[in-house]
């Protein structure tokens, strides 16, 4: 292991920023320092960091002197506005924003499929999109294995992915639902309490949502599958914190379940959860604060006269593999 690091988290008191701090403390990265940023809002807030309360500070052009490794999720306006900052002054960004994903000079990684891609930055490597990750890491040994040609997906997109106001936001139309009390729709584009709605992000030309098209975009730049087709329907539901998605993919080669099983047990990153009969397939409350995301309901598509289409349903933590887990397992890559 490399020598220790300073650390910045930029969105310290945001839902991934916590993550991002509980992360690097619980997998022992090696930190000499940490600098907690965020806006003027929260300068003077105390956080906890390995039993020691640390004073966040306001985010400047300045705040990146002596930094090593800044760990950004503030969104992609910050992330643009201060990245040159950042990198100016040496620190590696890693940037959960998907402000610069899909530039060339820019690696986006996923360290159980793409390790070897963080080590050519060019001081950014950026985090994927969390429905990407979360789908990407289950599907990937399948890929290696048979090669996906088609893959289509539908999720089930928990709260958090809107940051910690949209989890409030849940919790708080909830208790208004139940109270019989008027609702209140802040955050997310419509109410989400007792509701779900197929509209995350905003509204492309061709009728797909852009958190659909990271999907398609991300997903080939890391499976480094340029030619894979993709499909995508996302939905925000009325869940805290866990995504789930439904895979239906085709092949190039023949693949059992039993096959598909064999090789998600022996994968990184996650967890065969498939015993129907006993009740066991993934949900989001089994995946909440997990690192692995949980792997299930593997069937052959019946839709289909060979054996070249599976289908399976996954669940993973929005703000861990989704986000903080990820993005601080680059981290751990730049310090091997
Ligand atoms: P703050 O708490 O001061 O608003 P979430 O995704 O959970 O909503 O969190 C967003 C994070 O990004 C928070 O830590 C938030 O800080 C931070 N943030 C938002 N806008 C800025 C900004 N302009 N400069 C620095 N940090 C920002």
């Amino acid at each position: 292991m490399g020598r220790a690091k300073s650390i910045a988290v930029v969105g310290a008191t945001g839902a991934v920023g916590l993550e991002m701090m509980e992360t690097l403390e619980k997998r022992n990265f090696p930190v000499s320092s940490i600098k907690l940023l965020a806006s003027a809002r929260s300068a003077g807030k105390k956080l906890k960091f390995k039993g020691e309360e640390i004073t966040v500070e306001e985010l400047t052009k300045d705040s990146f002197k002596g930094i090593d490794i800044a760990l950004f999720s503030a969104g992609g306006s910050t992330s643009e506005a201060y990245a040159k900052f950042c990198v100016d002054s040496g620190a590696v960004m890693i940037d959960n924003s998907s402000a610069f994903r899909m530039l060339d000079t820019v690696p986006l990684v996923i360290p159980e499929i793409n390790a070897e891609d963080a080590l050519k930055h060019q001081g950014i490597i950026a985090n994927p999109n969390c429905t990407t990750a979360i789908m990407a890491v289950a599907v990937y040994p399948l890929h290696k294995a048979k090669k996906v040609k088609r893959l289509v997906a539908a999720t089930y997109q928990a709260a958090s992915g809107g940051g910690a106001k949209a989890m409030q936001e849940l919790i708080d139309q909830s208790r208004a639902v139940l109270e019989g009390r008027s609702i209140e729709v802040k955050v997310m584009a419509q109410r989400i309490a007792f509701n779900l709605f197929p509209h995350i992000d905003v509204f492309k030309e061709n009728g797909y949502t852009k958190e659909e098209m990271k999907m398609v975009w991300e997903t080939r730049k890391i499976m480094h599958a340029p030619d894979m087709r993709i499909s995508c329907t996302s939905v925000r539901v009325p869940v805290l914190r866990a995504h789930s998605e439904s895979l239906n993919m085709e092949f190039e080669n023949e693949i059992t379940p039993e096959e598909a099983r064999a090789i998600i047990s022996s994968s990184p990153g996650v967890e065969l959860c498939d015993n129907p009969a006993e009740k066991v397939y993934p949900m989001p409350i089994n995946a909440t604060h997990k690192y692995d995301v949980l792997v299930g309901r593997i069937r052959q598509d019946i839709s289909r006269d060979d054996k070249r289409g599976l289908e399976m349903f996954v669940s993973g933590d929005q703000l861990l593999k989704g986000a903080a887990l990820n993005a601080v397992q680059i981290a751990e890559i730049l310090n091997r």
